[in-house]
């Protein structure tokens, strides 16, 4: 599969079978994270996959809230993966108190779709969640108080029920060449 087929592969999934993943198959998407770059390659991450069925449905069940529907797909998915931010050396965080960006928040994007790109390439289906309720999420999975949740990936087969194309803003609205 060339690139950009692979990129045109990946789209969020929101219907799952209920068919167990391999653990070999999470940890080739780890390490395709893994890989990732970082500012200053600091690689301020953590990946938790959750893949035992009953501590994975009280991880789902902090993808939505009280009232709302959104999300509760993540019960379908067999795996879901929750991305931690960790501390980001020196530099990175000198680069992120001087230029006012922050970087680890890049980072984990990048890895995240690294992640993500593996997965679809190996036949598996993801939706990056940046909806959930941070607070018990930490609880449940014993993550300290003080690191702070950014993502969470729903990971499964994917039930596909038909192609759709990509809804994008088009190469002229969203890029330029030498000027704004
Ligand atoms: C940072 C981030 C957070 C997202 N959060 C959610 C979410 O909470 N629920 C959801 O269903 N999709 C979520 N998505 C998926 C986007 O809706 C999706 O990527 C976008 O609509 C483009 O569709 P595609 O991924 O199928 O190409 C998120 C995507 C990103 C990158």
């Amino acid at each position: 599969m060339s690139f950009i087929d692979l990129i045109k592969k990946r789209r969020s999934i929101r219907k799952f079978s209920d068919t167990k993943i391999d653990r070999v198959l999470i940890e080739k998407c780890l390490e395709a994270a893994r890989l990732s770059p970082s500012a200053c390659n600091a690689q301020p991450w953590k990946f938790i996959v959750v893949d035992n069925p009953e501590l994975k449905e009280k991880v789902a069940h902090e993808s939505y809230g009280l009232f709302d529907s959104f999300n509760k797909f993540t019960h379908q998915a067999p795996v879901m993966v929750v991305v931690v931010t960790e501390k980001a050396n020196l530099t990175s965080q000198m680069g992120t108190l001087i230029k006012k960006i922050q970087y680890p928040f890049i980072d984990i994007g990048i890895a995240a779709e690294h992640f993500c790109l593996q997965a679809a390439e190996l036949g598996l289906g993801t939706c990056m969640i940046g909806w959930f309720n941070e607070k018990p999420l930490k609880e449940i999975l014993s993550i300290p108080k003080s690191k702070k949740v950014v993502l969470m990936i729903a990971l499964g087969y994917p039930v596909v029920e038909k192609e759709v194309d990509k809804k994008r803003k088009s190469l002229d609205e969203m890029s330029s060449f030498d000027s704004y």
